[in-house]
């Protein structure tokens, strides 16, 4: 038998309405129709709510866990650096002259320069491990096979444009121990077959260490790379989007893929 609900306190009673108050809207039910009004407009226009339900509403495998993160969490890491790196470019200098000059400017003297330029140095690494943690993912997961495979060499080339981001961004401080690591680094890259010699005196711009190399990678390293991890991060999101996520290993082992019925 259902109890009757108990009487509700008459505090909590709702007012009854005065007359014309029907008609009266509050000013922040105008803000969000305003909103809901704006996103129809662009909507209409470009019909862009079905990519977004497309790429957001998909269907993933049961016994998806915390290491699917990893992807994402890389992503977050990658974007934490494009964001400090735009305001680290409003103070560096690259010059040869002035680049040691302006980093130091950016620590002692720059409002929350030290803070912005330990983010960038220590997010570099985090986006290195991370990196590293979601390859293995994807690898251990058995990610990397039919019809993934294109995702795969997508994130391998990823993997080194993310290496070859921190190697440019290492000689930027134009300190010692920049300068000093940077010769070797790029020699190292010099005894490399074939193809080895031409890096290196692509990457010094010539055949000496100067002041081209230092525009050089601060070229490669702001405008270069960023572009191309962008346009890849894109491609493997949508690859990802249209084939979904791999299930775990141990369910396709029990029920051949992770997408039948059961398993989603
Ligand atoms: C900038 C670097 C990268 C970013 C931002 C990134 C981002 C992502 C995201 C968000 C996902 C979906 C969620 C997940 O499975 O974790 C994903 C999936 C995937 N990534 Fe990456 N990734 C990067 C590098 C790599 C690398 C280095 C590899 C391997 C060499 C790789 C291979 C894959 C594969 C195969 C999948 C599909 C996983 C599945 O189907 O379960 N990615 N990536």
């Amino acid at each position: 038998m259902k109890l009757p609900l108990p009487p509700l306190p008459t505090a909590l009673k709702p007012k009854p309405k005065r007359p014309g108050e029907a008609e009266r809207v509050k000013p922040l039910d105008q803000v969000k129709e305003a909103g809901i009004a704006t996103a129809d407009w662009v909507d209409e226009r470009t019909s862009l709510s079905g990519v977004a339900r497309w790429t957001m509403f998909r269907k993933v495998p049961r016994g998806t866990n915390w290491f699917y993160t990893l992807g994402s969490a890389t992503l977050f890491a990658f974007l934490s650096q494009a964001v400090t790196g735009v305001f680290l470019a409003m103070y560096y200098d690259p010059s040869v002259t002035n680049a040691y000059e302006s980093a130091r400017h950016i620590t002692n003297d720059v409002f929350l320069g030290e803070f912005v330029r330990g983010m960038h140095k220590w997010g570099s690494t985090v986006m290195v491990i991370l990196v590293c943690l979601h390859m293995a993912r994807t690898f251990f997961f058995g990610a990397y096979k039919y019809p993934r495979e294109l995702n795969w060499v997508i994130g391998v080339v990823l993997l080194i444009l993310t290496f070859v981001m921190s190697f440019t961004g290492y000689l930027l401080p134009f300190d010692q121990r920049s300068y000093w690591a940077t010769i070797v680094g790029v020699n190292i890259n010099g005894t490399g077959p074939i193809a080895g010699p031409f890096l290196s005196d692509f990457l010094r711009g010539g055949a000496e260490f100067g002041a081209t190399t230092l525009s050089r990678f601060y070229a490669i390293h702001m405008l270069l790379l960023p572009g191309a991890i962008i346009a890849l991060i894109g491609a493997h999101l949508y690859l990802v989007a249209r084939l979904g996520t791999t299930a775990p290993p141990w369910l396709r082992a029990e029920s051949g893929d992770g997408f039948r019925e059961e398993n989603v």
